[in-house]
């Protein structure tokens, strides 16, 4: 019997397939149908100190099957509010990750608190949005660092941090958060993006900007997953364009110790069913016992 469990940074996980932040995420109920659908852990959409509604429509188009682009722009009720809904995808029986962001570190730090107290296992810090106005806007090493130090001196639970591509080296901010103590990276994030209207003229999306997901990125997100791997000494989880379980392998042979599944759910929920018992197959093909043995493969 291989195994499939798995441990980040204290989370255990019973199989390194997880939900990552994303539109599934805004309610209790479908953070435990994700669970109940054999994620290994789920992450909540982003949520902030207050009630915001988000960018007008049109929010997301899809650029080619499976690939789109998206403009949310961070909707939710506020830490307050979302508390109770943390509280009910804790009934899934898997960790409950709390995506969070704020307009500064100590924004953060207080939200990440509230996370933390109403039952979050762990919380991903969420400095990568590509596209909303808020959140923290200048993604250099140091914003990122002060971020992640701030959170720490108020939550004992994992903090994890949701990396950008959108830089010059994601392995600089990667290292930059590992220095403040940041117990493992996440990467990436949606790739900043825009889509045009040939006959209207202009951009589609409302906010002009967004962010690109799904297929179309995985080759992008492997190669920031491989490149932190070789610097970094915390976990990375891998997310962007996993919709098999080849591609789980894939971020996983790069040295993902986790996955995160998004844009692959627009398929329905049995994708986590479908990866983990992929990855199952193909360890046991290759004739290895335990998924660790292959984390970081091929950097070997
Ligand atoms: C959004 O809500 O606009 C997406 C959040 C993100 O990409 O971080």
């Amino acid at each position: 019997m291989v195994n499939l469990e798995v441990e980040v940074s204290g989370l255990r996980l019973r199989n390194p397939v997880m939900l990552a932040s994303g539109v599934i995420g805004v309610t209790g109920k479908l953070l435990v149908r994700a669970a109940e659908a054999g994620a290994g852990a789920v992450v909540t959409k982003s949520v902030g100190l207050e009630r915001r509604t988000g960018y007008g429509n049109p929010t997301i188009v899809e650029v080619a099957p499976g690939s789109y682009v998206n403009c949310m722009g961070l909707p939710n009720p506020g830490i307050d509010e979302f508390a109770e809904e943390i509280r009910i995808a804790k009934k899934g029986g898997v960790p409950v990750v709390v995506s969070v962001f704020g307009s500064s570190p100590e924004e953060f730090a207080m939200v990440a608190e509230k996370a933390e107290d109403a039952g979050g296992d762990a919380v991903e810090l969420n400095v990568s949005c590509p596209h909303a106005e808020v959140g923290v806007l200048e993604r250099s090493p140091r914003i990122v660092g002060q971020v992640v130090e701030a959170v720490k001196r108020k939550v004992g639970v994992p903090v994890f941090v949701k990396l950008s591509s959108n830089v010059t080296s994601i392995v600089e901010v990667g290292k930059a958060a590992e220095d403040a103590g940041a117990d493992a990276v996440t990467a990436i994030n949606t790739v900043r993006a825009m889509v045009i209207d040939v006959e209207a003229c202009r951009p589609i999306l409302s906010n002009r900007f967004g962010g690109l997901s799904g297929v179309a990125i995985k080759p992008i997100a492997v190669r920031c997953v491989y490149e932190l791997y070789e610097t970094l000494k915390i976990p990375v989880i891998g997310v962007g364009g996993i919709f098999s379980w080849e591609d789980a392998v894939e971020h996983i042979l790069a040295g993902a110790s986790a996955v995160q599944v998004a844009t692959a759910l627009t398929r329905g929920f049995n994708v986590f069913k479908e990866v983990v018992d992929g990855i199952r197959s193909y360890l046991e093909r290759k004739g290895f016992r335990d998924i660790r043995e292959v984390v970081g493969a091929a950097h070997r």
